[in-house]
């Protein structure tokens, strides 16, 4: 049996360059054994024939709201209800905003406010229409809502310039959608990772930061894909490629993090904190570089926001599990972690004795949860991270679904 035998994929179309990679798209659904329907803005027509994606979906396109022939085969609220999963694949720039203020001007619009499918979107546009804050901000406003949002990723764009803004690959996106129906444990859960270090600047070449490498963070973020959670993982600067089928964010700061982590923990139900956040950051940023002068220098720093804690504390909060690297005392010190923060679990390591540890590939960590704790000995981090989520898959089910079927699970 194909992956996606039977699975109604609603493909939404919106006028941009990348349009033209969508056809492949629909070809890759279709193979994986999906049914696919392809609503197309008018826009995006300039882009791609409609007849190119009929021959491919084996499907009549659909582009006018209002169009009698198309509503009396199927009708538009007909539409909305038959999707398993909605993709709008490219959204433009333009067509974020006009769903994030929920306008309904067009059949795409409309069928994304009548649908209650899960709704994902994969951005393609020019770098700076991406960075701008009025994108940002609507991009926001979808992922608070629940909307799944696919990158885009970074490199050579359509208008000859470099940076975010590709819409991703075909068959990242048939991966991710494949996701919605990956069975295991934590399937249908929505999962959100920090990972890697944050860079603390202090002027405009210097930060302070450590030596994390976010391999850990990583491999947990593979390994709670893998056991079928929809994965995003909030990344600081680190030199890994993200898992497959894995969103990945990636920021500098504490702050930053801290902004990407809280916009989307309500709609979670896992969150791991699994960063080597840094704990200060300094007082002051100097505009230009600092320049060497006085024998001895005094830095300020203030103290940043503990992310794991404020997510720990939120209404509905997620199911959530810390680290903590210690040096002596390893379970007074987790369990006080894990109790003062208010996590589920937490996984603790001694650090500065021995292997395993920050950038090493192997660790060894003991989780502890209320009443009970498990260690695992050292080993790679991958087969590591897999352990780890399986003891987290375990006491989620113990906690929501056992007990209460009505549990976050995003
Ligand atoms: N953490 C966080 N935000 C911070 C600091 C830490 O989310 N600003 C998270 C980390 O991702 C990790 C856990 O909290 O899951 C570590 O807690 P912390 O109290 O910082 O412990 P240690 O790093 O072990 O440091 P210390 O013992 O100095 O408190």
């Amino acid at each position: 049996m194909h992956r996606l035998e039977g699975r109604r994929i609603l493909l939404g179309i919106s006028g941009g360059i990348a349009a033209y990679k969508s056809a492949i798209l629909v070809r890759e659904l279709h193979r994986a054994g999906a049914q696919v329907r392809v609503v197309m803005t008018r826009a995006a027509r300039a882009f791609v024939a409609p007849l190119t994606l009929q021959t491919l979906s084996g499907n009549v396109v659909h582009s006018e709201l209002l169009d009698p022939t198309r509503e009396a085969a199927m009708g538009h609220i007909e539409l909305a209800r038959w999707a398993d999963v909605v993709l709008v694949a490219p959204a433009t720039a333009d067509f974020i905003a006009r769903l994030a203020h929920g306008l309904a001007d067009d059949l795409l619009s409309t069928l994304c406010l009548a649908s209650s499918a899960p709704l994902a979107m994969a951005p393609a546009m020019n770098r700076e229409m991406w960075r701008h804050p009025a994108t940002q901000q609507n991009v926001r406003t979808l992922s608070l809502r629940g909307g799944y949002v696919w990158g885009p990723a970074e490199g050579d764009q359509a208008c000859g310039e470099f940076g975010p803004g590709r819409m991703l690959e075909p068959d990242e996106l048939l991966e991710r959608i494949a996701g919605f129906w990956r069975q295991g444990p934590l399937s249908g859960v929505r999962a959100l990772i920090t990972a890697g270090p944050t860079r603390e600047p202090i002027d405009p070449v210097r930060y302070i930061s450590n030596r994390s490498s976010g391999k850990m963070g990583y491999a947990l973020a593979a390994a709670v894909r893998e056991l079928g959670a929809t994965v995003t993982l909030i990344s600081g600067p680190t030199s890994l490629m993200p898992p497959a089928g894995v969103e990945r964010i990636e920021v500098n700061t504490a702050l930053e993090m801290r902004e990407q982590v809280l916009s989307r923990a309500a709609v979670c139900g896992l969150f791991v904190a699994a960063a080597a956040v840094s704990d200060y950051r300094a007082e002051q940023l100097a505009g230009h570089k600092i320049k060497k002068g006085v024998s001895r220098w005094q830095l300020a720093l203030v103290r940043n926001p503990d992310i794991l804690a404020e997510v720990a504390a939120l209404p509905n909060h997620p199911f959530t599990v810390g680290f903590a690297a210690e040096t002596h005392d390893l379970e007074r010190n987790a369990e006080g972690k894990r109790r003062s923060k208010g996590l589920d679990m937490i996984a603790a390591n001694l650090v500065g004795k021995g292997p395993g540890g920050f950038d090493a590939d192997d660790n060894a960590v003991t989780l502890y949860w209320e009443g009970g704790k498990k260690d695992l000995s050292l080993r790679d981090k991958p087969s590591l991270a897999r352990e780890i989520a399986a003891l987290i898959a375990e006491h989620y089910d113990a906690k929501y679904t056992a007990q209460d079927p009505g549990s976050p699970s995003g």
